[in-house]
């Protein structure tokens, strides 16, 4: 079973979101586990303190490394990746959230205050994770963002709706809009190619408008995406061929910040 151990000084607050919907159904049916362990329970002074002034000065607290260090010791006695929820961590992909839920699940320390004690997170090789370029007040969102993105891809938890999504991700675009009845809301019809049952002009329609909306929105995934379309003449381009020295390898990578996206994982042609 998928396990998610989540350490927080806000036991209170799980399973929050992750109590309703597939995600409850799911851990509901045994599909996947939750353990909240409260960091604070690993305090030992009176006050049960877990944060402390930084040294060098500066504004805020920093949770201490022993509290967090017992904490961490009582919950993980195994290989689960150990993460640490911070906004200078590493973007949060879906290739990473793919690779997380085919695992065992994850071990996720919410950070508050100003930081972490630099030396906990060396010490028991926590892996800093960002779930985008803005701050939250901990880390406790966050990991409740991780998990409903790892949960939804265990087997039978969404059906094929996952996949149908996956599938378009995994082309690097932005999905295309969708409609439904009634046929005209207020004043606003369904796009005719939608109902004409011309399964041909609708796929056409539908790619369209996935590479129009990609090319307005998501200008990073938009030279991703064309960087990995074949050349008319069947040749690959000078950005595929630069990018075969596999991830990172920073030669010929199209995107100014290759940063959290939907596409950061391979291509139905083996290519990126
Ligand atoms: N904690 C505070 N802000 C965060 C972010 N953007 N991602 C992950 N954890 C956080």
């Amino acid at each position: 079973m998928w396990r998610a151990s989540v350490l927080t000084i806000f036991p209170d607050i799980f399973p929050g979101p992750l109590g309703a919907s597939l995600a409850g159904k799911a851990l509901a049916a045994g599909a996947w586990s939750l353990d909240v362990v409260d960091i604070r329970a690993f305090a030992t002074d009176k006050h049960r303190t877990v944060d402390d002034t930084p040294a060098g000065g500066g504004p805020g607290m920093v949770m201490k490394p022993d509290v967090l260090g017992r904490a961490i010791d009582a919950t993980a006695a195994d290989d689960r990746p150990r993460l640490l929820l911070s906004p200078r961590g590493t973007p949060l992909t879906q290739a990473r959230v793919e690779a997380l839920a085919v695992g065992a699940g994850a071990l996720l320390v919410c950070g508050r205050f100003e930081g972490v004690d630099e030396r906990v997170i060396a010490g028991r090789g926590l892996e800093e994770v960002s779930i985008g370029d803005y701050v939250l007040s901990g880390g406790e969102l966050a990991a409740m963002v991780l998990i409903d993105a790892c949960v939804r891809l265990l087997p039978g938890v969404m059906g094929d709706e996952a996949s149908r999504t996956e599938e378009s991700f995994s082309e690097g675009l932005l999905e295309y809009p969708q409609y439904t009845r009634p046929q005209v809301w207020e004043g606003r019809p369904i796009p005719e190619v939608l109902t004409s049952g011309d399964h041909g002009r609708i796929a056409a329609w539908r790619r369209e408008e996935a590479e129009r909306l990609t090319e307005e929105r998501r200008p990073d995934l938009w030279i991703r995406h064309r960087s990995a379309q074949p050349l008319p003449n069947g040749e690959r381009s000078q950005a595929q061929r630069a990018g075969e020295g596999g991830r990172n390898s920073g030669v010929g990578s199209p995107s100014p910040a290759p940063q959290a996206s939907p596409s950061d994982r391979p291509l139905p042609g083996g290519e990126r």
